[in-house]
């Protein structure tokens, strides 16, 4: 796993990376280049000239030689591959609109366990839970998740860095990482 904050120009990975979608607006495909140059970062053997995309619009290997996952957010990437197990990654920087939305993500259970009342409702906590849904929407890849319905998260009491979650289309208990570091937060998936 690994997170590239991008300094470069886009003539830096244009010479290293193929694009493997059109992107119109300037900072995303220098966000869209920087993600599939950490591929080849963590992986040099890393084959970009098979990648697919699929109906999902999830990127992937026909033969699955490596698993995969990209985020990116502002000025940075973040990409996760393992050679074994499906994976998914998602990178976030808290911003408070995140507040207004969170009903349409959460369910009362999971606001009760993590966002309880009166203790006031930052946005960091927010923001972590919808990172780590879409962590599992893209582990996943299939499409057609509804957050609420489909991915109930848990606390471990244990492991403060980890949460459990319980993924009902696949019938499936997973296990998110993510971490908090630099006004980032990062959450992901290896199973
Ligand atoms: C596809 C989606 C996950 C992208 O998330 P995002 O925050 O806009 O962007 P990110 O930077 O984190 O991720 C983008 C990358 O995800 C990957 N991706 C796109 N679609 C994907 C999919 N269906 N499955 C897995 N990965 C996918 C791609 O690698 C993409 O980057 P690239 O095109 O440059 O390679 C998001 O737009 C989405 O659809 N989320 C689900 C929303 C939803 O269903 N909500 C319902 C409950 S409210």
């Amino acid at each position: 796993m690994g997170i590239w904050k991008i300094e470069e120009t886009e003539e830096f990975f244009k010479g290293n990376v193929p694009q493997h979608r059109d992107v119109t607006h300037p900072h995303k495909r220098l966000q869209h280049l920087a993600g599939r140059f950490l591929l080849q970062f963590l992986f040099p053997d890393f084959p970009y000239g098979l990648i697919q995309i699929a109906d999902t619009r999830k990127p992937f290997l026909p033969g699955e030689e490596y698993h995969f996952s990209i985020s990116h957010c502002g000025d940075f990437a973040a990409a996760i591959v393992s050679r074994n197990s499906r994976v998914g990654i998602d990178i976030e920087i808290p911003a408070e609109k995140i507040i207004r939305v969170q009903d349409k993500f959460l369910s009362a259970a999971e606001k009760e366990i993590f966002l309880p009342e009166p203790e006031p409702a930052g946005y960091t906590v927010p923001t972590i839970l919808w990172s780590s849904k879409e962590a599992v929407f893209k582990w996943y890849g299939d499409g057609e998740v509804d957050f609420k319905k489909h991915i109930r998260l848990e606390k471990n009491h244990k492991n403060p860095g980890v949460l459990h979650c319980t993924f009902s289309k696949t019938n499936q208990q997973l296990v998110i990482h993510f971490q908090q570091f630099n006004q980032l937060v990062l959450s992901w998936i290896i199973n």
